[in-house]
């Protein structure tokens, strides 16, 4: 079920601090573990310096101890679907699968779902041991 995750991203959405684009931003992820790990965009008067609110999701997962993770959830009250940027496709690809859903939602709940491997086809990676 994703609708814990939708939650999470949704509330993550809430904190987001965005006072320059006003795009606030919530991401959430769900370990191995089943546990969900969220996070907020952080923008900068330095506008390069902020960042979106996959990173956040994942630094929480990260310093859970997890690795994995099995589903991810965007969420944002915006006009189209928040779909995740380029870079933050390739940060999600380092812990995940091309199989992992990504789901898109808003304050109606799931607005569209993809794979990540269909959001990033031929991601680069390199054979690492933990
Ligand atoms: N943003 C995210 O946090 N995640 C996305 O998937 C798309 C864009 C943020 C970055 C910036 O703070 C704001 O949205 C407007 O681009």
């Amino acid at each position: 079920m994703s609708a814990d995750l939708i939650a999470a991203a949704e509330g993550a959405a809430k904190r987001a601090y965005a006072p320059y684009s006003r795009f606030r931003v919530g991401a959430a992820v769900r370990g191995a573990s089943g546990a969900v790990y969220a996070g907020c965009n952080i923008e900068n008067a330095s506008y390069p310096q902020g960042w979106c609110a996959e990173p956040s999701a994942l630094s929480a997962l990260v310093m859970a101890g997890e690795t994995r993770i099995t589903e991810v959830a965007v969420w944002a009250d915006s006009a189209r679907p928040c779909t995740p940027c380029g870079g933050c496709r390739q940060k999600l690809a380092e812990f995940g699968s091309a199989e992992t859903p990504v789901i898109s939602a808003g304050p109606e709940g799931e607005r569209a779902r993809w794979t990540l491997g269909a959001l990033l086809p031929e991601a680069f990676s390199l054979e690492v041991e933990e």
